[in-house]
């Protein structure tokens, strides 16, 4: 007998009771659609060509759900009943012969196994056909099954056409069957439509069978609450909550934790590792599949993904379509909504969401972002806030971020755009539109080379090219070229072949200026930029934007200071060139212009000769640099580490110490910008060096106040440092080093530390003891309490560098000024005289002041009056001690790390007065403890 299996299915009637729009076999019961179910099942009885499935309800739908597995159709284009379900397909039916198994698409739990012993059943039977039947609790709904007395069945007797005997029976039809397919089609031409409902009924075949004295068998089924169809959402929700429970218990009798299993969703065809742990409401649906020694976090949501080993999932994280390989971490709260491929050991942080990303092995964008078409190198961190706008309104466009590179936070792509290997940037910036940055590491990614310092707004500011040396240096080289141009072809001036010489030859001094100047601002630019990567590498500890002070160490500026000095001697010699004109061709009026024009070429050979004293120190000292015991410097807190000398420094020569917070910044209100250096916090020491095994160390101890000013150094133009300058007088050769040192405020900054705490603590260490070298001189007053006289030229070094600046400044306003009148009008050259002038007759003022000038205060009955005089003019100021709040000492005049400090009397008011200048630090911390002691302050 031919056994092959055919197996139809009915699944073209639309459930009314399921009160839905879509058919009924194409809601979803375990992640799965009701018909992929009863296909599934089908199949593990027949091959997909004997498979077929009635459809007629959104036939196209519902073939979708299913062609994917091979299986074949039956188009029931009008629904008259179940037989006539089957009369729809007899053409592509009737000739296959065998077995007929029919059974109904709403039956989506019928066991495999109970469709195997079926067709067994019938196989080995004589029967026509093989129905199954169950003894039903309450049948209503469900034909019945009618057995004579001996127990043959004679017929199944639908509900509304049952007599009430009938309908008591409570062996109901099941509704799955297997057919002798002969016989079969032979009678089903019989099935009439003669009952209420006006339906061929597939159940009428039993009694045509019978009637014409085949045998049907009915096969009892042991549990029949699996193979019921659903009619309504309720045996749907049941049904689904079976699969479900089915389906975590296989999961974890195969290896995989779950906890609260019955919280838990996971869909049919999900697959998942060994060790895998399944936290309380987690979903996991679709095609997913999940490797082993997995974390999926409670309330996540996965599907039709794909996680390798160990993939670490955080709590309500969302996962669709996305591939997540080995050791990657994702959320909690994140989202990889579409389409990522996110590589091994990569990070996903919190409120991240991915779309259509490539996320690169080992890379993290850990906090609150957006990435978009974006395709992310190796080893990238994405900065929080970090948004690829990948959208203008009509299309999508992609972001490039390469290997290695640091997205500072907050910073906006707008793409396209394209990041460079190991570019990086600082915050609240944005990049992009058809933009590409560059490539950070010495330029090792030639090609994607463009300036990364647009990508660097904000947080820090960019350097604006240095004190303008960039546009001043192209300024400079434009007006040589003419100025040589002119000179060159003979132009009005330089007719004769000297003045063609001459001209020519400064001509080209002012374009060599201009491309130094030039030099000079790119490579200001270029530092800057390499900081500030540094910097935002490390965001929360900006002292790490130094190579050095990231190791723990800071080189000595030796290396910056000889360059300077060399090239501004180089400069200098350059510019003096034309000087050779004026001694060839003196000018007769006034010959004391020789001497100034001197100055110039004497001062290059100074600075080159300085230059090269440096480079010979640095080679004598060798690998002088400063050790850190921590890092930074704490503002209200201590520095302290060591510097270190390869060289032996000769125990017991003491050394100078000086810790200076340095303003530095570039002013253009003159001539031409200026870098002017102004030491607003200084503190000295002076040290032992000790000896070392290989080298000479000297203890470095300073506390800092609070309220200085922290490091800063993002803008050339601008910039607060700190400066450690050591220096040893040693016969033949001066050992002498400075050093920029990290000095920021963190947490480990102590308000109660400041500057008045320190000086008070100084004060007290001082006072009484008038200073050897004071030039203060103390007596008793005559009205009582004590004076304190400031006398003439108390500050001679001081006095004498005024005098000399001032009269500089005269003399060169006086030459450029006479040159300009000469070549050009008597205005141009009132221009230089003026601000020359100006400044050198305020600097010979002060002078006057310092060599001429005295000051005489008294502190008497708890007030101060201080007298001032200069040349016969005097002026007396007092002020009680109660109006006092504080003393202050200002640094005032300053050469190099040279310090005089001026006494503020700072009071309730407001005001402040100026009561004394130009004093030593030591001198004018027994000033103030003095002064304090006499207005019992
Ligand atoms: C049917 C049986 C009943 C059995 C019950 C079990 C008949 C006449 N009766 O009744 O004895 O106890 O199933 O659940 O068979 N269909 C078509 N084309 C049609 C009509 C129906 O494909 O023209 C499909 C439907 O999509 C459905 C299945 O056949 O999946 C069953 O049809 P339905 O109308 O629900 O029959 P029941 O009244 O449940
Ligand atoms: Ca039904």
């Amino acid at each position: 007998m031919d056994t092959r299996v055919t197996v139809v299915i009915l699944a073209a009637g639309l459930g009314t009771r399921m009160k839905s729009r879509r058919a009924k076999v194409l809601h979803q019961a375990g992640g799965k659609t009701l018909i992929e179910h009863t296909v599934d099942t089908a199949l593990t009885l027949a091959s997909p060509e004997r498979v077929f499935v009635v459809v007629g309800h959104q036939a196209d739908e519902v073939r979708i759900a299913v062609s994917s597995r091979g299986v074949r159709f039956i188009h029931q284009t009008e629904q008259k009943g179940t037989g006539h379900a089957l009369i729809a397909g007899r053409e592509s039916l009737e000739g296959l012969g065998g077995l007929l198994v029919v059974y109904y698409g709403d039956c989506p739990q019928i066991p495999a196994a109970l469709l195997q012993s079926l067709v067994e059943h019938q196989s080995r039977s004589d029967a026509a056909a093989t129905l199954v039947a169950a003894e039903l609790d309450d049948p209503t709904g469900y034909g019945r099954v009618i057995r004579d007395k001996s127990g043959r069945v004679l017929a199944v007797v639908e509900q509304k056409a049952g007599t009430p005997e009938q309908l008591a029976i409570k062996e109901g039809n099941v509704g799955i069957y297997c057919f002798r397919a002969g016989l079969f089609w032979k009678h089903v031409g019989e099935i009439q439509p003669n009952n209420p409902a006006r339906e061929y009924y597939l159940t009428d075949m039993v009694e045509i069978l019978a009637r014409a004295g085949r045998e049907v068998d009915a096969y009892r089924a042991a549990n029949p609450s699996l193979l019921l169809g659903i009619n309504n959402r309720v045996e749907l929700a049941a049904t689904d909550r079976r699969f479900r429970e089915r389906k975590v218990l296989a999961l974890m009798l195969g290896g995989v934790t779950i906890e609260k299993p019955e919280t838990v969703s996971v869909d049919d065809a999900v697959e998942i590792g060994i060790d895998t742990v399944i936290e309380p409401f987690a979903q996991i649906l679709g095609n997913t599949k999940i490797g082993e020694g997995c974390r999926i976090g409670a309330c996540s949501i996965i599907r039709d993904s794909e996680l390798a080993e160990g993939v670490q999932v955080g709590a309500f994280t969302i996962i669709g379509t996305s591939r997540v390989a080995a050791g990657v971490t994702v959320g909690p709260y994140a989202r990889l909504r579409l389409e990522n491929d996110v590589a091994a050991g990569a990070q996903i942080g919190n409120f991240v969401e991915l779309k259509k990303t490539q996320m690169g092995a080992g890379s993290k964008a850990m906090h609150l972002a957006y990435l978009g078409d974006s395709v992310i190198g190796e080893d990238v961190n994405v900065g929080a806030g970090t948004i690829t706008c990948n959208f203008d309104g009509r299309a999508k466009h992609q972001t490039k971020i390469g290997k290695g590179a640091f997205v500072g936070s907050n910073s906006t792509l707008v793409a396209p755009v394209e990041i460079g290997a190991r570019c990086a940037g600082a915050g609240q910036g944005s990049a992009g539109g058809q933009r590409r940055l560059g490539a950070q590491a010495e330029g090792k990614n030639a090609g994607e080379s463009l300036s990364a310092t647009h990508f660097r707004m904000a947080a820090t500011p960019p350097p604006n090219n240095a004190g303008c040396m960039l546009p001043m240096g192209m300024l400079f080289a434009l007006f040589g070229i003419v100025f040589a141009f002119t000179a060159l072809t003979g132009g009005k001036g330089y007719e004769s072949p000297d003045q063609k010489m001459m001209g020519t030859f400064v001509a080209l001094a002012v374009v060599a200026i201009g491309a130094g100047l030039i030099a000079a601002g790119r490579a200001a630019v270029k530092a800057a930029s390499k900081n500030q990567a540094i910097a935002a590498q490390a965001p929360g500890k900006p002292w790490l934007w130094r190579e050095d002070w990231a190791q723990g160490f800071a080189k000595p500026d030796w290396k910056s200071e000889a360059n300077v000095r060399g090239l501004l001697g180089l400069l200098f010699l350059l510019v003096s060139s034309p000087s050779i004109g004026a001694f060839r061709h003196p000018p007769k009026e006034q010959p004391f212009v020789l001497l100034i024009v001197l100055l110039f070429p004497l001062s290059g050979l100074f600075l080159v000769g300085q230059s090269l004293l440096i480079r010979l120190r640095e080679a004598k000292f060798r690998s002088v640099r400063v050790t850190f015991s921590s890092l930074p410097g704490v503002l209200g807190g201590h520095f302290d580490g060591r510097v270190e000398s390869a060289f032996l420094l000769p125990a017991g020569d003491p050394v100078n110490l000086v810790l200076s917070c340095v303003r530095s910044y570039v002013s253009t209100s003159g001539s031409h910008p200026t870098r002017w250096e102004n030491v607003l916090w200084q503190t000295k020491q002076t040290v032992a060096p000790y000896v070392g095994g290989s080298g000479s160390y000297l203890p470095v101890d300073f506390t800092i106040p609070f309220e200085a000013r922290p490091t800063d150094g993002s803008n050339p133009n601008d910039e607060i440092f700190w400066r450690l300058s050591a220096a040893a007088a040693l016969p033949g050769l001066d050992f002498r080093a400075t050093f920029r040192v990290p000095v920021f405020k963190t947490e480990a900054s102590d308000p109660a530390i400041t500057a008045e705490t320190i000086d008070a603590a100084e004060t007290a260490r001082v006072a009484g003891s008038e200073p050897a070298d004071a030039k203060i001189v103390a007596a008793p007053s005559a009205e009582g309490g004590a004076q304190f006289h400031f006398g003439a030229a108390r500050n001679k070094g001081v006095a004498a560098a005024v005098t000399v600046f001032g009269m500089v400044f005269l003399g060169s306003g006086l030459f450029f000024g006479i040159a300009a009148s000469h070549s050009f009008t008597w205005f141009l050259g009132a221009i230089p005289l003026a601000i020359s002038g100006l400044v050198g007759l305020g600097l010979l003022a002060f002078a006057i002041w310092l060599w001429f000038g005295s000051t005489t205060i008294d502190a008497v009955n708890r007030s101060l009056r201080i007298r001032s005089r200069c040349l016969g003019f005097s002026k007396t100021r007092s002020v009680n001690a109660a109006e006092i709040e504080k003393f202050e000492l200002y640094p005032g005049m300053q050469s190099g790390d040279h310090v005089w400090y001026d006494l503020r009397v700072h009071l309730h008011n407001g005001a402040k007065i100026t009561a004394a200048n130009s004093m030593e630090k030591s001198e004018a911390e027994w000033f103030v403890g003095e002064l304090k002691k006499d207005l019992g302050i």
